[in-house]
């Protein structure tokens, strides 16, 4: 499969080591040019590009990238890209530590019903759950009694179900997590954010995951500080 990935830090390496030893074919981006990315592009296979060929090389593209930077993105990143093409969104929304207070999530949006709307695409929420670590080191095969489920979430099905197809090849248990709009479900200080669950913990996770907007995961005016000394 064509896969572009926009974002080459934690997850977007992670994906592009993992995707490639898939035998997938893979076009990173990040966002001081594909000079940059040699290394990777050299150790893995990949193809290192700009943000735009990432868009436009994929059957799947996936944004992986700091929610704050998201405004950043040329507005016209997926102008002429498919409707059929399946955009992924890794991202969390980490007010105090990095992103700053975002008026649209803190109204209450999802956070990747935000990212969307500033893309102008529908996208797909998926491994924005898991430490890039465990995306990295933790895949099983099917039955294993450690195997990590992971929720994806969004609205169009065929969309979820080519995404459900990829977290199962990395070897994860796919759940589908409902509609762009649940998915606050699966965002941080949600039960499944970064629990490493089984199938039945990650099912029983969503059921309980509670909409209000924690404390701790609001911005404040002082937003952000850092993952050190979050403001
Ligand atoms: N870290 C994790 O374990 C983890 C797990 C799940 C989900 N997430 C979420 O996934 C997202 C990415 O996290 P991360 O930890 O991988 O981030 P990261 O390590 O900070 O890497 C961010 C990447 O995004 C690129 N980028 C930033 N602005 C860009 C732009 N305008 N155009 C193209 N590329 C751009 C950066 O490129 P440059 O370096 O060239 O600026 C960098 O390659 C975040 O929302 C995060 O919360 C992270």
């Amino acid at each position: 499969m064509k896969i572009g990935i926009i974002g080459a830090g934690n997850i977007g390496a992670t994906l592009t080591r993992r995707l490639r030893a898939l035998g997938h074919e893979v076009s990173v981006a990040n966002s001081r040019g594909p000079e940059t990315l040699q290394a990777l592009a050299d150790e893995t296979g990949a193809r290192a590009v700009t943000a735009r060929e990432a868009a436009a090389a994929g059957e799947i593209v996936v944004l992986t990238i700091p929610q704050a930077r998201v405004p950043d993105l040329p507005g016209d990143l997926f102008a002429g890209v498919p409707a059929d093409v399946v955009v992924v969104d890794t991202g969390n929304y980490y007010p105090r530590q990095r992103d700053g207070r975002i008026e649209g999530i803190e109204q209450g949006a999802a956070e990747s019903r935000w990212v969307s709307n500033q893309i102008g695409r529908p996208v797909i929420k998926a491994f924005n759950n898991i430490y890039a670590d465990h995306l990295m080191k933790m895949g099983r095969e099917p039955g294993a009694l450690d195997r990590i489920a992971l929720p994806v979430a969004g609205d169009d099905p065929n969309a979820k179900a080519a995404v459900l197809k990829l977290v199962a090849e990395l070897g994860f248990d796919g759940v589908d997590a409902g509609t762009l709009d649940e998915s606050w479900k699966q965002q941080p200080g949600s039960p499944v954010y970064c629990t490493d669950g089984s199938l039945e913990r990650v099912q029983q996770g969503l059921l309980d995951a509670q909409r209000e907007r924690k404390p701790e995961w609001r911005g404040t005016e002082h937003s952000p500080g850092t993952f050190d000394q979050p403001r």
